[in-house]
């Protein structure tokens, strides 16, 4: 139904804020992964948030990322037209090094939100690059996700060896300082694949940020990045000490990789030459009697079961973040 605007997410955001769910944030790279996405979450009448990485809008673009991140934000907005939700796109892990892109995006209105991730850089200089960054939305009503503290793992070109927890302290004046609208904290969660059981997760941290962003009447919705791996429980522990945002990426690749995989092992006899026939595809086999099965080589066929498979993580993972029935467009 609608491509929303930084406004529109804002009030999304605030809803789940007043109600005690979350969202969660699903990063994509092509279109199977997105389709499969608007599928799940229009059968659960829930809000949707894509977000797209420097690195993604490079591949979408064959390399240049600015043509990448067009490409893929016009893709939404059109089929977000066919679907009765509002969907919305941020951009995921921009850093002072992609200015040019922000600007272009934010210029075009190509999305509803951006993070500027300078969590590497000393406390001043984030301050510095988080706020310039609002500086150059301010009126475009796009909204700015800033991050504190440091996330372990690699996230595109944005990597970590270590966690760093953020400071509930520091915390209050980094938002005072940068005015940003979403709050990306450390609290043990990692990039990549990580399996919840081995995670120390500091969850008193985000209900401690909570707490004090309200008691100085900043309470902007709190994001957690390195999310997938993280049992239902986790979740729901998270979103109850006041985390809005859940960020997912990995586990989509797994299922995408798995579900591929699992589809073209059980066709190999369909698709490569059994042993005696000469492996050259140039002729599409033509000297020998045997044929490979368009029925099961065509691209679709494989993406179509690759987009089934999204659609019901989705769901799971929307039942966990109990964001299903709350679309602003439902309540008209
Ligand atoms: P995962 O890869 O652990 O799902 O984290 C995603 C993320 O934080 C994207 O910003
Ligand atoms: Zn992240």
């Amino acid at each position: 139904m609608a491509f929303f605007n930084g406004e529109d997410l804002r009030q999304v955001y605030k809803k789940a804020q007043a109600e005690g769910y979350g969202l969660m944030a699903n990063n994509i790279a092509e279109t199977n992964v997105l389709i499969g996405l608007l599928e799940g979450y229009a059968k659960r009448c829930s809000d949707l948030v894509i977000q797209v990485s420097p690195g993604a809008a490079a591949f979408a673009g064959g390399g240049n990322r600015t043509t990448g991140l067009t490409i893929l934000s016009y893709t939404i907005q059109q089929l977000a037209k066919y679907y009765p939700i509002g969907v919305s796109l941020n951009l995921d892990h921009f850093t002072v090094n992609d200015m040019p892109l922000i600007k272009q995006a934010i210029d075009g209105s190509l999305v509803s939100s951006i993070m500027i991730d300078a969590s590497r850089e000393s406390f001043e200089e984030n301050v510095r690059i988080s706020h310039q960054v609002v500086r150059m939305a301010k009126g475009s009503g796009i909204l700015i996700e800033a991050e504190l503290g440091k996330i372990k793992g690699m996230e595109d070109e944005v990597a970590s060896d270590e966690a760093f927890y953020t400071d509930p302290e520091e915390a209050v004046e980094f938002i005072k300082r940068t005015e940003a609208d979403l709050l990306a904290i450390s609290i043990g969660t990692q990039h990549g694949v990580s399996k919840g059981r081995d995670v120390v997760l500091q969850t008193d941290i985000a209900k401690r940020i909570h707490e004090r962003l309200e008691e100085d009447s900043l309470l902007i919705p709190l994001v957690l990045h390195g999310t997938s791996g993280l049992l239902a429980q986790q979740i729901q522990e998270i979103i109850h000490c006041g985390v809005c945002k859940l960020n997912k990426d990995t586990r989509y690749q797994y299922e995408y990789a798995r579900t591929a995989h699992d589809f073209y092992r059980a066709h190999t006899s369909s698709i490569v030459p059994p042993s005696g026939v000469e492996d050259n595809s140039s002729g599409l086999f033509s000297e020998s009697n045997w044929t490979p099965n368009k029925s099961d080589f065509d691209p679709r066929v494989v993406g179509k079961l690759v987009r089934a498979k999204i659609t019901e993580t989705a769901i799971e993972l929307i039942d966990q973040a109990g964001s299903a029935n709350h679309t602003l467009l439902r309540e008209g």
